[in-house]
């Protein structure tokens, strides 16, 4: 996708240095640069930090986190160390431990010598089909608007709501949730996005919103109260979230505050599509509400807030005085509450036997 017209991914080995260079997304919307990252800490940081989130890309910079720590010590404990520690950085999107298995069971037999190499190319294996998987994602999910477009007056925007960032910032290129309207801005239907700024870390204000501008998509930011009220006065088409986790029945686990935005749909025949690649299907489990670790993070993400001061500088202040505050990254829609799942290769019912 572009960033100020020139187009990026959001993580690239570079084999000259011997590291990889990602985008911290902890400085957007206001600042873009990249960083790069070579030692075990460094990798681990960058994901439990967010400075890379979303499921596909966390999974993606793990691998290549285990793929870097074996070039310095390549024996079964390092590789167990390093592995356990990059799964516990984030606890609740698969594709961690996803990314981590491919990678090892790529490895296995492989003798000491060659191991690095090895990793690391399935973890530029990796990452390549995550591009490719993700714009599969767009093509099959573009038949949506099509058929809302059919039965809209030519030319009428489609209004589509959307929570946290699924978008290219949160895969390797593209996106889950933001593919398919890519596709349909590249398609020439008109297209606007409602933005959920998504507290507490306001994903949906600074990424989504930001990338959505760089590719001159029509969008609003709304505050993550509104979308019931635009529902309910037909202001949404339909809404498409990103999952960090789908059980093998379907339930969808994403950023907080999903599941409020799935019954406000339900409530309001809206239909809700939830995009993902299937490597975040965890086919272990079927009921998400039980068998989910929903991850907790810092209560300062609640009662601090990051932006611009009136000098142009990013800028913590406080919000909450002396409260106790909580803070659940996650929730889980149940599969009733799903219109459709958007994969890689099409659009399925969220059931088990789909
Ligand atoms: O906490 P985050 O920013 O990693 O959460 C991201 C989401 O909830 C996304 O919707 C999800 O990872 C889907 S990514 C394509």
């Amino acid at each position: 996708m572009l960033v100020n017209g020139s187009p990026h991914t959001t993580i690239e080995y570079l084999p000259d240095q011997q590291c990889v260079q990602i985008i911290d997304q902890t400085l957007l919307p206001f600042n873009f640069a990249t960083i790069t990252l070579r030692s075990l800490e460094e990798f681990c940081h960058a994901i439990s930090d967010m400075q890379v989130r979303g499921a596909p890309l966390i999974g993606a910079t793990a691998a290549f986190g285990l793929a870097l720590a074996l070039r310095h010590d390549s024996s079964a404990d390092h590789e167990q160390l390093a592995a356990d520690k990059l799964l516990a950085t984030r606890p609740t999107a698969v594709n961690l431990r996803w990314a981590l298995e491919r990678v090892r069971s790529a490895i296995q037999g492989v003798d000491t010598a060659t191991k690095s190499a090895r990793a690391l190319e399935e973890a530029e294996t990796i990452r390549l089909q995550d591009i490719a998987t993700c714009e599969a994602i767009g093509n099959h999910g573009l038949s949506l608007f099509s058929q809302v477009a059919a039965n809209k007056p030519v030319d009428a925007v489609i209004n589509v709501l959307t929570h946290c960032n699924a978008g290219w910032l949160a895969t390797v290129d593209w996106g889950t949730a933001l593919a398919p309207i890519y596709k349909a801005h590249q398609a020439g239907i008109p297209v606007h996005v409602w933005v959920d700024e998504t507290r507490p870390r306001n994903q949906g204000a600074s990424l989504t919103a930001w990338e959505l501008q760089q590719q001159g998509i029509a969008h609003t930011v709304i505050s993550d109260n509104t979308g019931g009220h635009l529902m309910q006065h037909g202001l949404v088409d339909f809404c498409i979230v990103g999952s960090d986790r789908t059980t093998a029945s379907g339930d969808v686990c994403n950023k907080i505050g999903t599941y409020l935005k799935a019954l406000a749909a339900q409530d309001n025949a809206v239909p809700f599509y939830v995009a993902l690649p299937t490597s975040t299907i965890d086919w272990t489990i079927d009921d998400g509400i039980k068998h989910i670790p929903i991850e907790q993070r810092s209560t300062r993400e609640v009662t601090h807030i990051t932006g611009l001061d009136q000098q142009g500088a990013v800028t913590e202040i406080q919000l909450v005085a002396n409260s106790p505050a909580a803070n659940y990254a996650f929730d889980v829609t149940p599969a009733r509450l799903v219109s459709g799942l958007i994969t890689e290769h099409g659009i399925y019912p969220p059931t088990k036997t789909a």
